[in-house]
């Protein structure tokens, strides 16, 4: 990791360095570095690399389980049942290697989703809830339970009317009311079946609750709220913002760190949301970026808390700190 004077991140270990990361290198006039691996011939900055084997591997193993967890909602929403050992065995089997693929946070960036909203998002909040879960400590059956509670948050939504869930406008007050009953519809689901951990119900019931008490459906704030349920509401502002869908347009992950921040330290735990935002910011170091005039960059520095605004070098080779000059902007990442 090398850090600059005052402490902040510059790139982060087993980063791949290229020519230009070396010249931004001596932008700070560091010019040691220790490295693990020899530099190959092809250092060069590449903007079209296609997408690695791991990325395609992750790709063909998550769509599987997105097809899983969409058959599996369908029953569900037609017996009012939930089948626990087969989402057990999804949340295991399934989501647990996602989570554990090298650069998960990035291919889940990259998955062009159009349709079956609730089924993707319901899997990457599993696999960044086991992300997250991670970088907070957990293991074993705790993490366990946590990725479940992320892949089960909005089984509630099984129980609104499609012709609701399914609208492609903005939802009318009345109908955003039905909609926000999927918390407690959800708990219902569930809360009489003694094997389900009460975590994974609070995590479902909890997760629109919000650290200050506007969250909904009881009001609850700060400790009264489960820790699965602050982990599921990271993972899911992050994944909805990030999504084409609810915000009907896709903001870069850059903006959605930005929009993060903003809220930590009064919707969010802090603590949480602390852990989830260095950690985060390391995956978006490296990524190629389009700016808003056209042209592709390279992510090579990032502030401390203005991820949105990093610093970024052009194919022609133009450092530009978008912090500095708030002319120019990040529009989408072009690869992670
Ligand atoms: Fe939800």
């Amino acid at each position: 990791m090398i850090l600059t004077p005052d402490d902040k991140v510059i790139l982060s270990e087993g980063t791949i360095l290229s020519e230009s990361m070396i010249e931004g290198l001596h932008f700070w006039e560091i010019n040691t570095v220790f490295i693990k691996e020899p530099l190959s011939d092809e250092s060069e900055m590449d903007f079209s690399i296609p997408e690695t084997a791991v990325q395609m591997k992750f790709f063909t193993e998550y769509e599987d389980t997105v097809n899983i967890l969409k058959d599996s909602f369908a029953k569900i929403r037609f017996f009012k049942e939930v089948p626990l050992t087969a989402t057990q065995n999804l949340a295991r089997n399934c989501i647990e290697p996602l989570i554990n693929t090298t650069g998960v946070i990035n291919h889940i960036n990259m998955v062009r989703r159009q349709d079956d909203y609730t089924f993707h998002h319901s899997v990457n909040v599993a696999i960044i809830c086991g992300v997250l879960g991670k970088w907070l400590g957990y293991s074993g059956i705790e993490l366990k339970d946590l990725i479940l509670a992320g892949l089960l948050h909005d089984v509630g939504k099984t129980q609104i009317p499609l012709e609701i869930l399914n609208k492609p406008g903005k939802l009318s007050p009345e109908e955003m009311e039905i909609m926000r009953l999927h918390t407690t519809r959800g708990y219902r689901l569930l809360r009489n079946k003694p094997e389900i951990p009460d975590g994974v119900i609070h995590g479902i019931l909890q997760h629109h609750e919000r650290f200050d008490g506007s969250g909904y459906p009881l009001g609850v704030s700060g400790d009264q709220i489960h820790p699965y349920a602050k982990i599921i509401a990271i993972a899911d502002m992050y994944d909805a913002m990030t999504s084409d869908r609810v915000y009907h347009r896709k903001n870069s992950p850059f903006a959605v760190v930005e929009m993060i921040v903003e809220e930590m330290f009064n919707k969010l735990d802090p603590q949480i949301g602390t852990v989830f935002l260095n950690n985060v910011r390391d995956y978006l170091l490296g990524n190629i970026v389009e700016l808003s005039d056209g042209r592709q960059a390279e992510v090579i520095y990032l502030g401390q808390f203005m991820a949105a605004r990093p610093v970024v070098v052009t194919e022609d080779k133009e450092y530009i700190d978008l912090e500095r000059n708030k002319t120019l902007s990040i529009v989408q990442v072009v690869k992670a």
